[in-house]
């Protein structure tokens, strides 16, 4: 590595800790929960058992990268940044054949935002989880890895709406193991409502799929009132499009988010009744660059 490198490296390190130390310093159990979450996954901090989780995930991801085997799926998500679909064209599903590598590559989530999901989920060790977009299911089992780690009976449930990505999920989660997560077939539109009154209450949603801004800004109001306290939302692509944007901008103002963390692809909130200032985050690391390194101990910055 160039010395350019190692000192850009270090610099950004500095600067995660400053940015820690003040979001942990508000003193609520929440604020420290995450703080530590964001310090244990940019130093890549993990266990024997949650390592080799990891490995598992990370090899599953591996082979799905290379495989050229095609699915045919309705698609119900936007495809393109700030495609102006009409709500009545997409809510009718567009019918798509895509490569299984092509998915796992730019489909699903780096190994960094979901490392980010594992080291939150076992910081706030929720019990009720909900994810909306399994896809194939890698950010699914991270989550479902993360919770099998906590020991203390969480359950994920996640939401997707092509059929034969359903089927493939489930088959991925089954086959490491983890019978924790079920995935739900269905349009959100026509699942979510009775998703939330099985579980009533949550303590950790992620939303990775419908990447428009009435979507999302209408999702965080549907969740609202069905989280746990504290709990944690987690959005992806708030960068992606002017409308993820303005989504995301939307929420992270709102009164009750307590703590809203922008890490420029992911968009945090921690909802806690026990923060009495709010205030958004916006931190300094650029995650997508940040390596697995599954034998190398701790990771670099
Ligand atoms: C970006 S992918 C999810 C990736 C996954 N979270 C991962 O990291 O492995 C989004 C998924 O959401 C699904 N989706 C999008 N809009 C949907 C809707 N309205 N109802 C149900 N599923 C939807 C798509 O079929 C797609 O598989």
């Amino acid at each position: 590595m160039s010395l350019r490198t190692t000192l850009y490296r270090t610099a950004l390190r500095w600067q995660a800790s400053v940015t820690l130390s003040a979001v942990g310093s508000d003193g609520s159990i929440g604020a420290v929960l995450l703080a530590n979450a964001l310090w244990k996954t940019v130093t890549n901090e993990m266990t024997a058992e949650e390592r080799s989780w990891i490995e598992r995930i990370e090899s599953l991801r591996h082979t799905l990268a290379a495989s050229n085997a095609q699915v045919q799926m309705l698609n119900y998500g936007t495809i393109a940044p700030d495609q102006n679909i009409p709500e009545e064209r997409l809510a009718t599903g567009q019918l798509v054949t895509r490569q299984i590598g092509d998915l796992a590559r730019h489909s699903s989530q780096p190994f960094f935002n979901s490392f980010l999901q594992f080291r939150l989920i076992r910081e706030f060790r929720p019990v009720a989880c909900l994810e909306l977009g399994t896809s194939l299911g890698l950010s699914t089992a991270y989550q479902a890895a993360a919770l099998l780690c906590n020991d203390n009976g969480g359950h994920l449930t996640s939401l997707e709406g092509a059929g034969e990505l359903a089927k493939l999920s489930r088959t991925h989660l089954q086959g490491l193991g983890l019978r924790n997560a079920s995935v739900v077939e269905g349009r959100f539109q026509d699942t979510l409502s009775d998703v939330i009154s099985t579980h009533h209450c949550f303590a950790w949603v992620s939303k990775d799929a419908q990447h428009t801004e009435r979507a999302t800004i209408g999702f965080f109001e549907t969740i609202l009132p069905h989280l746990d306290n504290p709990a944690i939302l987690v959005f992806d692509d708030i960068n992606w499009s002017q409308q993820m944007r303005r989504a995301w901008s939307t929420i992270k103002a709102d009164r009750r988010v307590s703590i809203a963390v922008d890490l420029r692809r992911t968009g945090i909130c921690l909802l806690d009744t026990g923060i009495r200032h709010k205030r958004p985050i916006r931190f300094p690391v650029v995650g997508e660059w940040l390596p697995y390194q599954p034998r190398s101990g701790r990771g670099r910055l």
